[in-house]
């Protein structure tokens, strides 16, 4: 397997960043939905420390998946893809970037409007991105949180797609996201000149 991708399947550091992102979006997740209904004690202020480092761990690991993408391309539409799928697949996936920036920024932004410090798992201090403003730390904060909830809506068609090409389709458009795609190792895209 090719470390980049390929015309016909997801090379392994996409593959590892694309699984590694769905992992700490998960945690996130639940760190985020947690944390805010702990009582006030040390417990609540270690799990706020820890959902700001990890969100900003994989606000790193967006940007760097970006460049990746644009180094390494991606595969081309699985073979036999109406144009209104690749449609709709290309502009889900757009979205879906914006809000993985959209999301753990908004965040940083609440935090530097409330006036609130920022470490990285207490290695070393960000700063502020913006000044002390209520109505900036209000707004900011309904966009991460509808960020959030929209990212679920998506996230739950994206996957729902996924699904749906891999059982009712029974195409590599799952298979080629997976290590050890044999069948699409083994069947390249006809269209593709290598
Ligand atoms: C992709 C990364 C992130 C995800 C998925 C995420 C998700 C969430 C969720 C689901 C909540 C709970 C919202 C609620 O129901 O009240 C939350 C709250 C919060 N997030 Fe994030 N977050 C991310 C990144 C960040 C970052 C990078 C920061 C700060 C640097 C941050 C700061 C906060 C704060 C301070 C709260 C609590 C707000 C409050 O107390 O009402 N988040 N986040
Ligand atoms: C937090 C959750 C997720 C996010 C943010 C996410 C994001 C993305 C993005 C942005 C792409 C487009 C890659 C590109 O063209 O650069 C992609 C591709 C893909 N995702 Fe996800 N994804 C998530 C969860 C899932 C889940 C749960 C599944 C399957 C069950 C899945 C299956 C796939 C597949 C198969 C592809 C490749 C599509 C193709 O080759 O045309 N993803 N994902």
């Amino acid at each position: 397997m090719q470390i980049v991708n390929s015309d016909h399947r997801w090379g392994p550091v996409s593959m590892l960043l694309h699984w590694g992102i769905v992992a700490l979006i998960g945690w996130m997740a639940w760190l985020g939905l947690t944390m805010v209904d702990l009582p006030p004690t040390p417990a609540k202020i270690n799990a706020y420390a820890l959902h700001k480092s990890l969100g900003l761990t994989l606000l790193a690991l967006v940007i760097v998946r970006v460049a990746w993408r644009l180094f390494a391309g991606a595969p081309r539409p699985v073979p036999g893809t109406p144009t209104w799928q690749e449609r709709i697949a290309n502009l889900t996936h757009i979205a879906l970037y914006v809000l993985l920036f959209a999301i753990p920024l908004s965040g940083w932004v609440f935090n530097s409007a409330s006036g609130y410090p920022l470490q990285w798992f207490k290695q070393f201090n960000l700063p502020a991105i913006t000044g002390r403003s209520e109505e900036l730390a209000a707004t900011a904060i309904q966009v991460h949180e509808y960020g959030f909830w929209l990212l679920i809506l998506l996230v739950l068609a994206h996957a729902g797609a996924a699904f749906y090409h891999h059982i009712f389709q029974g195409d590599d458009t799952l298979r080629r996201m997976l290590p050890s795609l044999r069948r699409a190792d083994a069947t390249p895209d006809p269209t593709s000149e290598h």
